[in-house]
């Protein structure tokens, strides 16, 4: 299969059997590797393992392919016709796979560190220096990232840095001898900072602790090269050294925590008359509207993470019949004792049978159904369940203040919120919600987390307005926060995850890991 965006990874194993001979070639484009190949048998265990990115917000395909080669001498022709005739059918089953992942390790390490300095140089004319440090990283490409900066210690020429944590994929990308280059300055207050010296190390020496191996010796190439005499510009040392494991988005959900994902649709009469093509909810035939787009593209990924994939649908701002009440949160599919709808498809249908039994009315308040959900999250705080809510609107929110006041609420619960803006209209009103820059406040309570994002929809539109550019793009875009407003929820509760069952081992197979 292949994957819209960069990251496309395709997989072909192919699994042969010409006579008495088994193994697998990962080959075709594009590819990510081949596993071994295991002689003379009909349960090959792999042991290769592949280490591959993993993003929470994309939908990223892999495919498996098992089949055989063809390099093959003219007398095993008659053995390699019969075997072709004895490949795989598609859509016929001849066999599974078992897959075993894991998240590496080191990818969710923190360290701690702590530095001084000795006799460095004197830069300055009046006083001493005011050296601060600069850490870098060092790419596959040999070049450098910058991946932290101390505070600078004023006027002395023998620092003491406050002792600073930093992932250790930050430091190193996991990579525990790559080189890391640490770059001592003096500060200055227009900026033009001056070069004392630097020196590298590496994680596995850093690991190693105070010691007599963590006394680097500052150098100034420049200067070195220049002066006979010259032996270093300083000392810097590490005081301290501790590396702590932090849980991640994956073991949560490794360990039993489930997403339930519920949407509310915007049924205001803003929308435009759905039998009309002009309306934001014009029942098109030939091609899905921005409503439906919208709620395909992030459902299809947040499907995964919720294990029975029956979801809540809710609409908002329309007449319901029989009596005409105006309703901020009613069931999609009319029925509020079960208002759950079986997969995407499911939603979508129920979405379809509201447009044609509800009238578009007003005015357009999100406030009842964040608190709906709020309901919900607040009746299960110990990590079993994070709730996501997914608006989908025209934008022209009429309950700012009582949004605001849900949304300060809501981020003490296990909630987030995604909203997608479809229309024309000005979305400041999203934007403030959002939090991105300024964090939302209501009556003098600041949220205690950022929990909405906020993605106008025709930013994924083409010209014409009638094409989404990318369905996956959108998705990332409003997805991409998520797994870290899940931990900011777990770590402000101090709730760890539950351990994951063992992994699933065919019977008479030994087990091994695959690394992702
Ligand atoms: C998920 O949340 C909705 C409210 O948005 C609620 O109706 C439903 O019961 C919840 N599902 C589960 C399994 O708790």
């Amino acid at each position: 299969g292949t994957l819209p965006g960069e990251k496309t990874h395709t997989i072909y194993c192919l699994l042969g059997l010409v006579s008495f001979h088994k193994f697998s070639l990962w080959s075709l484009f594009p590819q990510f590797g081949r596993t071994e190949v295991i002689d003379n048998t009909l349960n090959p265990d792999f042991v290769r393992k592949y280490i591959l990115d993993y993003f929470f917000e994309e939908k990223q395909n892999l495919r498996f392919d098992f089949g055989q080669s063809l390099q093959v001498f003219p007398w095993e022709a008659l053995n390699v016709f019969l075997s072709l005739l004895h490949r795989g059918i598609p859509g016929k089953k001849c066999g599974t796979i078992v897959l075993s992942a894991e998240e590496l390790s080191n990818c969710r390490d923190s360290a701690t560190l702590q530095f001084c300095a000795n006799k460095l140089d004197k830069k300055d004319f009046f006083g001493k220096s005011d050296p601060f440090m600069v850490f870098y990283r060092s790419n596959e490409d040999g070049t450098f990232t910058i991946c932290h900066k101390t505070e600078v210690v004023k006027n002395t020429l023998n620092p003491v840095w406050q002792p600073f944590t930093i992932p250790v994929r930050a430091l190193c990308n996991g990579d525990y001898d790559r080189t890391i280059k640490v770059e001592v300055y003096d500060w200055d207050r227009d900026g033009s900072h001056d070069f004392i010296g630097d020196f590298t190390t590496s994680y596995r020496e850093l690991a190693r602790g105070q010691s007599q191996f963590n006394v680097y010796e500052v150098i100034n190439t420049k200067k070195k090269m220049k002066k006979k005499k010259y032996v270093n510009s300083g000392t810097v040392t590490l005081l301290s050294f501790s590396v702590e494991s932090e849980f991640t988005f994956l073991d949560y959900i490794k360990g039993g925590t489930q997403i339930n994902f519920t949407v509310a649709i915007d049924f205001t009469a803003s929308n435009g008359n759905p039998s009309q093509s002009t309306s934001l909810h014009y029942m098109n035939p030939y091609q899905l509207n921005a409503y439906a787009m919208a709620l395909k593209a992030v459902g299809e990924i947040i499907q995964d993470y919720d294990s029975d994939k029956m979801f809540p649908a809710l609409g908002f701002g329309a007449k319901l019949p029989p009596d005409g009440r105006v309703s901020h949160e009613f069931p999609l599919n009319g029925n509020m004792e079960n208002p759950y709808c079986n997969g995407i498809e499911g939603i979508l249908e129920a979405y379809h049978q509201s447009l044609r039994t509800v009238q578009l009315y007003g005015p357009t308040n999100f406030a009842p159904v964040v608190n709906h959900v709020a309901r919900y999250a607040a009746a299960v705080q110990d990590g079993s369940q994070y709730f996501v809510l997914l608006i989908i609107t025209d934008g022209v929110i009429s309950d700012m203040a009582q949004t605001k006041e849900a949304i300060v609420n809501g981020a003490k619960l296990p909630m987030s919120i995604i909203i997608v803006g479809v229309g024309q209209a000005e979305f400041d009103a999203m934007v403030e919600l959002d939090g991105d820059d300024i964090r939302i406040s209501s009556r003098g309570k600041l949220a205690e987390r950022d929990i909405v994002q906020f993605v106008p929809f025709r930013d994924y539109m083409d010209r014409t307005g009638n094409h989404v550019l990318s369905m996956a793009r959108l998705a990332k875009d409003v997805l991409a926060e998520i797994p870290d407003q899940f931990i900011s929820y777990m770590k402000s509760r101090g709730i760890k995850p539950n351990p994951a069952p063992p992994p699933y081992t065919p019977p008479g197979h030994m087990h091994h890991h695959t690394q992702i």
